[in-house]
Protein backbone atom coordinates (compact mmCIF):
# COMPACT_ATOMS: atom_id res chain seq x y z
CA UNK A 1 0.00 0.00 0.00
CA UNK A 2 1.29 3.41 -0.87
CA UNK A 3 2.11 5.84 1.93
CA UNK A 4 -0.81 7.98 2.37
CA UNK A 5 0.44 11.73 2.72
CA UNK A 6 1.63 13.47 5.84
CA UNK A 7 -1.28 15.97 7.02
CA UNK A 8 0.30 19.66 6.04
CA UNK A 9 -1.41 20.47 9.17
CA UNK A 10 0.47 20.71 12.47
CA UNK A 11 0.08 18.06 14.86
CA UNK A 12 -2.85 19.29 17.50
CA UNK A 13 -0.79 20.21 21.42
CA UNK A 14 -2.99 22.18 23.20
CA UNK A 15 -0.06 21.95 26.23
CA UNK A 16 2.99 21.42 24.62
CA UNK A 17 6.14 20.14 27.33
CA UNK A 18 8.45 22.08 25.65
CA UNK A 19 8.05 25.71 24.28
CA UNK A 20 10.77 27.28 21.85
CA UNK A 21 11.50 30.50 22.82
CA UNK A 22 9.23 33.23 21.20
CA UNK A 23 10.50 34.82 17.62
CA UNK A 24 11.10 38.19 19.32
CA UNK A 25 13.63 39.11 16.54
CA UNK A 26 10.77 38.78 13.83
CA UNK A 27 9.26 41.60 11.64
CA UNK A 28 6.37 41.89 9.59
CA UNK A 29 6.80 43.15 5.93
CA UNK A 30 3.99 43.62 3.47
CA UNK A 31 5.35 41.14 0.32
CA UNK A 32 6.21 42.64 -2.70
CA UNK A 33 6.59 40.42 -6.16
CA UNK A 34 10.55 39.28 -5.75
CA UNK A 35 8.89 37.30 -2.45
CA UNK A 36 6.18 35.53 -4.89
CA UNK A 37 8.48 32.44 -5.70
CA UNK A 38 10.30 32.20 -1.55
CA UNK A 39 6.58 32.05 -0.34
CA UNK A 40 5.69 29.67 -3.15
CA UNK A 41 8.46 26.99 -2.20
CA UNK A 42 7.79 27.25 1.39
CA UNK A 43 3.72 26.85 0.62
CA UNK A 44 4.80 24.17 -1.43
CA UNK A 45 6.89 22.03 1.35
CA UNK A 46 3.84 23.08 4.19
CA UNK A 47 1.23 22.07 1.98
CA UNK A 48 2.26 20.42 -0.86
CA UNK A 49 1.35 20.87 -4.64
CA UNK A 50 3.16 22.56 -7.04
CA UNK A 51 5.47 25.57 -5.85
CA UNK A 52 5.65 27.53 -9.49
CA UNK A 53 1.26 27.04 -8.87
CA UNK A 54 1.59 28.53 -5.33
CA UNK A 55 3.79 31.55 -6.85
CA UNK A 56 1.70 32.54 -9.64
CA UNK A 57 -1.22 32.72 -7.02
CA UNK A 58 0.95 34.63 -4.47
CA UNK A 59 2.04 36.55 -6.81
CA UNK A 60 -1.53 37.97 -7.73
CA UNK A 61 -2.40 38.54 -4.69
CA UNK A 62 0.41 41.10 -4.05
CA UNK A 63 -0.89 42.87 -6.66
CA UNK A 64 -4.30 42.45 -5.93
CA UNK A 65 -5.41 45.86 -4.56
CA UNK A 66 -8.09 44.51 -2.47
CA UNK A 67 -5.59 41.85 -0.99
CA UNK A 68 -2.70 41.49 1.14
CA UNK A 69 0.42 39.27 1.68
CA UNK A 70 2.25 39.83 5.10
CA UNK A 71 5.70 38.06 5.39
CA UNK A 72 7.50 37.51 8.74
CA UNK A 73 11.29 37.54 8.57
CA UNK A 74 14.42 37.56 10.87
CA UNK A 75 17.62 38.08 10.12
CA UNK A 76 17.07 37.47 6.17
CA UNK A 77 15.35 34.04 6.89
CA UNK A 78 11.94 33.67 5.92
CA UNK A 79 9.50 32.60 9.02
CA UNK A 80 6.13 32.49 7.48
CA UNK A 81 3.54 33.93 5.86
CA UNK A 82 -0.21 34.97 5.50
CA UNK A 83 -2.75 36.46 3.08
CA UNK A 84 -6.02 38.47 3.76
CA UNK A 85 -8.61 39.60 0.53
CA UNK A 86 -12.12 40.99 0.42
CA UNK A 87 -13.72 37.74 -1.91
CA UNK A 88 -17.60 38.59 -2.65
CA UNK A 89 -20.56 36.33 -1.44
CA UNK A 90 -20.29 32.66 -3.04
CA UNK A 91 -23.07 31.84 -5.05
CA UNK A 92 -22.90 27.93 -4.24
CA UNK A 93 -22.00 27.90 -0.79
CA UNK A 94 -23.26 31.07 0.32
CA UNK A 95 -20.18 32.30 2.15
CA UNK A 96 -20.98 36.35 2.85
CA UNK A 97 -19.24 38.57 1.11
CA UNK A 98 -16.61 40.28 3.08
CA UNK A 99 -12.52 40.35 3.85
CA UNK A 100 -11.26 37.21 4.09
CA UNK A 101 -7.92 35.60 6.14
CA UNK A 102 -7.48 33.19 3.52
CA UNK A 103 -3.93 31.37 4.84
CA UNK A 104 -1.40 31.57 7.20
CA UNK A 105 2.02 29.38 7.18
CA UNK A 106 4.47 28.94 9.51
CA UNK A 107 7.82 26.92 8.31
CA UNK A 108 7.79 24.00 10.41
CA UNK A 109 11.28 24.84 12.98
CA UNK A 110 9.38 28.31 13.34
CA UNK A 111 6.01 27.23 14.99
CA UNK A 112 4.78 27.56 18.26
CA UNK A 113 6.91 30.96 18.55
CA UNK A 114 3.75 33.34 18.64
CA UNK A 115 4.00 34.01 14.77
CA UNK A 116 0.84 32.78 13.34
CA UNK A 117 -0.57 34.85 16.02
CA UNK A 118 1.34 37.72 15.34
CA UNK A 119 0.59 37.29 11.45
CA UNK A 120 -3.46 36.97 11.99
CA UNK A 121 -3.63 40.11 14.70
CA UNK A 122 -1.78 42.04 10.93
CA UNK A 123 -4.33 41.01 8.76
CA UNK A 124 -7.44 41.65 11.24
CA UNK A 125 -6.06 45.13 11.68
CA UNK A 126 -5.57 45.32 7.86
CA UNK A 127 -9.45 43.86 7.49
CA UNK A 128 -11.21 46.18 10.08
CA UNK A 129 -8.87 48.95 8.26
CA UNK A 130 -10.72 48.21 4.65
CA UNK A 131 -13.53 47.03 6.12
CA UNK A 132 -16.72 48.68 4.31
CA UNK A 133 -18.64 49.43 7.25
CA UNK A 134 -19.25 50.27 10.99
CA UNK A 135 -19.59 46.37 11.89
CA UNK A 136 -16.33 45.69 10.34
CA UNK A 137 -16.00 41.94 10.39
CA UNK A 138 -13.57 39.39 9.03
CA UNK A 139 -13.80 36.16 8.15
CA UNK A 140 -11.75 33.01 7.77
CA UNK A 141 -12.75 28.90 6.65
CA UNK A 142 -10.61 26.43 8.41
CA UNK A 143 -10.81 22.40 8.03
CA UNK A 144 -12.08 20.57 11.06
CA UNK A 145 -8.93 18.47 10.41
CA UNK A 146 -6.66 21.12 11.64
CA UNK A 147 -7.57 21.70 15.32
CA UNK A 148 -4.15 23.83 15.85
CA UNK A 149 -5.62 26.81 13.42
CA UNK A 150 -9.15 26.26 14.64
CA UNK A 151 -7.45 27.21 18.38
CA UNK A 152 -5.23 30.06 17.36
CA UNK A 153 -8.06 31.81 15.73
CA UNK A 154 -10.77 31.19 18.59
CA UNK A 155 -7.87 32.90 20.45
CA UNK A 156 -8.14 35.98 18.80
CA UNK A 157 -11.62 36.18 19.02
CA UNK A 158 -13.18 34.38 15.96
CA UNK A 159 -16.82 32.84 16.84
CA UNK A 160 -18.03 29.85 13.98
CA UNK A 161 -20.57 30.58 12.24
CA UNK A 162 -21.58 27.50 10.69
CA UNK A 163 -19.89 24.17 8.99
CA UNK A 164 -19.91 22.75 5.83
CA UNK A 165 -18.10 21.23 3.00
CA UNK A 166 -17.02 23.95 1.00
CA UNK A 167 -16.67 27.87 1.33
CA UNK A 168 -15.97 30.56 -0.93
CA UNK A 169 -15.88 27.95 -3.68
CA UNK A 170 -12.95 25.97 -1.38
CA UNK A 171 -13.65 22.13 -0.54
CA UNK A 172 -12.79 20.65 2.27
CA UNK A 173 -10.72 17.37 1.72
CA UNK A 174 -11.42 15.77 5.12
CA UNK A 175 -14.73 16.35 6.72
CA UNK A 176 -16.58 19.65 7.09
CA UNK A 177 -14.87 23.01 7.73
CA UNK A 178 -15.95 25.79 9.70
CA UNK A 179 -16.83 29.08 8.86
CA UNK A 180 -15.89 31.97 11.50
CA UNK A 181 -16.25 35.40 11.34
CA UNK A 182 -14.20 38.07 14.56
CA UNK A 183 -15.47 41.38 14.95
CA UNK A 184 -13.42 43.86 16.28
CA UNK A 185 -13.61 45.05 20.42
CA UNK A 186 -15.32 47.98 20.50
CA UNK A 187 -12.84 49.86 21.65
CA UNK A 188 -10.95 49.25 18.86
CA UNK A 189 -13.11 50.44 16.23
CA UNK A 190 -15.98 52.71 17.53
CA UNK A 191 -15.35 55.95 16.05
CA UNK A 192 -18.92 57.07 16.70
CA UNK A 193 -17.82 57.23 20.79
CA UNK A 194 -15.86 60.30 19.55
CA UNK A 195 -18.25 62.12 18.08
CA UNK A 196 -20.88 61.60 21.21
CA UNK A 197 -21.00 64.48 23.46
CA UNK A 198 -19.50 63.64 27.09
C1 LIG B 1 -1.46 26.94 12.26
C2 LIG B 1 -0.09 27.65 12.23
C3 LIG B 1 -0.13 28.81 11.26
C4 LIG B 1 0.17 28.20 13.67
O1 LIG B 1 1.36 28.97 13.63
P1 LIG B 1 2.29 29.15 14.92
O2 LIG B 1 3.27 30.23 14.62
O3 LIG B 1 2.84 27.84 15.34
O4 LIG B 1 1.22 29.64 16.02
P2 LIG B 1 1.50 30.50 17.33
O5 LIG B 1 2.80 30.11 17.95
O6 LIG B 1 1.32 31.94 17.01
O7 LIG B 1 0.32 29.99 18.28
C5 LIG B 1 -0.72 30.86 18.74
C6 LIG B 1 -1.81 30.02 19.40
O8 LIG B 1 -2.45 29.17 18.43
C7 LIG B 1 -2.75 27.90 19.02
N1 LIG B 1 -1.92 26.86 18.41
C8 LIG B 1 -0.95 27.04 17.47
N2 LIG B 1 -0.43 25.84 17.13
C9 LIG B 1 -1.07 24.92 17.85
C10 LIG B 1 -0.96 23.50 17.94
N3 LIG B 1 -0.09 22.81 17.21
N4 LIG B 1 -1.80 22.84 18.79
C11 LIG B 1 -2.69 23.52 19.56
N5 LIG B 1 -2.83 24.87 19.52
C12 LIG B 1 -2.03 25.55 18.68
C13 LIG B 1 -2.42 28.05 20.49
O9 LIG B 1 -3.58 28.62 21.13
C14 LIG B 1 -1.30 29.06 20.45
O10 LIG B 1 -1.11 29.74 21.67
P3 LIG B 1 -0.10 29.13 22.78
O11 LIG B 1 1.17 28.79 22.07
O12 LIG B 1 0.03 30.25 23.76
O13 LIG B 1 -0.76 27.90 23.33
C15 LIG B 1 1.07 26.65 11.89
O14 LIG B 1 0.94 25.49 12.67
C16 LIG B 1 1.08 26.24 10.42
O15 LIG B 1 1.71 26.88 9.57
N6 LIG B 1 0.38 25.12 10.10
C17 LIG B 1 0.33 24.61 8.72
C18 LIG B 1 -0.50 25.49 7.81
C19 LIG B 1 -1.91 25.69 8.36
O16 LIG B 1 -2.55 24.78 8.89
N7 LIG B 1 -2.41 26.92 8.22
C20 LIG B 1 -3.76 27.29 8.65
C21 LIG B 1 -4.72 27.04 7.54
S1 LIG B 1 -6.32 27.75 7.95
Amino acid sequence: MPDLPASPFAAFDPRPAVRPQPARGATLHDAVPQDAAPLGALQAQVRGGDAGRWEGKIAALIQEPRGTVVVARAEGSLLGFANAEYLPAHPDDGAPAGYYLTGVTVAPQWRRRGLGRLLTRRRMEWAWWHAPDARGEVWCFVSSANPASLALHHALGFVAVRSGPAFQGIPFTSGDGTLLRARPKPAENDDSRLAQPG
